[in-house]
């Protein structure tokens, strides 16, 4: 089931750190990886972090193919994750789908190594670069209550706030 995108500065759940999970295997949890795809591909997103469908749980989706038809899709489901090493650095436009139609540059480690739990609570390792390795980053940090928002200059921070304030009045922001 596609569920509702929550945008940044109409939940305060977007700023939350997210809770662990300890329940593995369930049915819920099973739903809710199957939502969280089926919702980031119908945004054409590359990565989905459970707080921005309203759920506080430590858990996230990603697919750096973004579900196009012409290309395999390489689910990667991450659950209780933690960047345990980083290397290299990579500058590249960012957006998110809980702040539509704002993209920035944002510096970001090139090569991450994750640790995390899959559905069934077994422990993993894996190491991505690039798009990847962006994508894990920005994810994580949205279970940590981070937005990309927060990797940008103050000025640059302030502006996008005020124009979403704006589009928000407009009734443009929901
Ligand atoms: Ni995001």
């Amino acid at each position: 089931m596609v569920r509702k995108v929550v945008r940044y500065l109409n939940n305060p759940i977007l700023e939350q750190v997210a809770e662990p999970v300890t329940e593995f295997d369930t049915p819920e949890l099973h739903q809710l990886i199957e939502d969280m795809f089926e919702t980031m591909y119908k945004s054409h997103g590359v990565g989905l972090a459970a707080p921005q469908i309203a759920v506080s749980k430590r858990v996230t989706v990603i697919d750096t193919t973004g579900g196009e038809e012409d290309e395999e899709p390489e689910q990667l489901v991450l659950i209780n994750p933690q960047v345990i090493a980083k290397d290299g650095k990579q500058t590249g436009e960012e957006g998110c789908l809980s702040i539509p139609g704002f993209r920035e540059p944002v510096r970001r480690a090139k090569v991450a190594t994750v640790r995390a739990q899959d559905v069934k609570g077994d422990w993993f390792e894996i190491t991505g670069e690039d798009l990847l390795a962006r994508a894990m980053q920005h994810e994580i940090d949205h279970l940590n209550g981070i937005l990309f928002l927060s990797h940008l200059s103050a000025l640059k921070r302030d502006l996008i706030k005020r124009k979403i304030r704006k589009l928000q009045k407009a009734g443009e922001w929901e």
